[in-house]
């Protein structure tokens, strides 16, 4: 493996939270590497740090030590503004709460991110409609999320995630609220991008989502460990 390949370098990562006099450390010296085109899926118990874990890959949060290079970029120098740049036009976000905007078309959620790298509004909508397309949902371009089901919702998601043409997606509990077939019709669209060469990380507390995944890891202890290592049932 040459670093070219990977997407996603993170060493020795340490992010710890402070209340008053308390330090309460998550991630704990936690190494990551994924490469270009790999489906990991992270599981672990709650409170381990999965949501924590995610806000840094995401560029949400700033880990307290450690290096972290995305997508060849080096993100640890950098401040609020550089991070936020970089989110934008590198990574894609899929939560368990799809954080829709309400009373606002499918389409234009779609197309809200691309606000932000300054595509010109008929550009905007066009690359949002091929993303409601690619999942399944162009003929619900003009329904607010409240016209939608839950699982139609988390597509919308997906479709806003995909939009800007992200190096990476990340993705935290993306079946959480929803029923059987919903969960199989999300699970299809994130086989299917992980076919098209899609990278994809994704949290879940679910074993049989999991299992979709190329790799899997668990956080323990405030480390990843391979899904099938002792450490990772300790
Ligand atoms: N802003 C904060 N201030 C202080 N402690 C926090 C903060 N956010 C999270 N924590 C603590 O950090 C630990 C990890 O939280 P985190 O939300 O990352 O866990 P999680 O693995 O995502 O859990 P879940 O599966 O329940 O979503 C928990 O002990 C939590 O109480
Ligand atoms: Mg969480």
């Amino acid at each position: 493996m040459t670093a070219g390949d990977l997407v996603l370098e993170a060493r020795g990562i340490v992010r710890t939270y402070r209340r008053g006099d308390f330090a309460v450390p998550v991630l704990i010296d936690l190494d990551l590497q994924v490469r270009r085109g790999e489906w990991v899926a992270c599981t672990g118990r709650s409170g381990s740090g999965k949501s924590t874990l995610l806000n840094v890959l995401g560029l949400l949060d700033s880990a307290d030590a450690g290096t972290y290079v995305l997508a060849g970029h080096d993100v640890s120098g950098l401040d609020d503004t550089g991070r936020a740049q970089l989110r934008n036009r590198l990574l894609g976000f899929v939560f368990q709460l799809h954080n829709l905007l309400p009373r606002t078309s499918a389409l234009e959620n779609v197309a809200t991110p691309l606000v932000y790298r300054g595509v010109r509004r008929a550009e905007r909508l066009r690359r949002a409609e091929a993303a409601l397309d690619a999942v399944g949902l162009a003929d619900r371009a003009d329904h607010d999320p409240g016209e939608l089901s839950g699982g139609q919702m988390q597509r919308v998601a997906i479709a806003r995630a995909l939009v800007g043409d992200p190096e990476v997606l990340l993705v935290d509990e993306p079946t959480g609220n929803l029923d059987l077939a919903a969960t199989q019709e999300v699970l299809d669209i994130l086989d299917r991008l992980h076919a098209e060469g899609r990278t994809i990380f994704m949290i879940t507390h679910e074993e049989d989502v999991a299992e979709h995944a190329d790799r899997r890891l668990v956080l323990v202890g405030g480390r990843l460990h391979d899904h099938d290592s002792a450490e990772a049932h300790s």
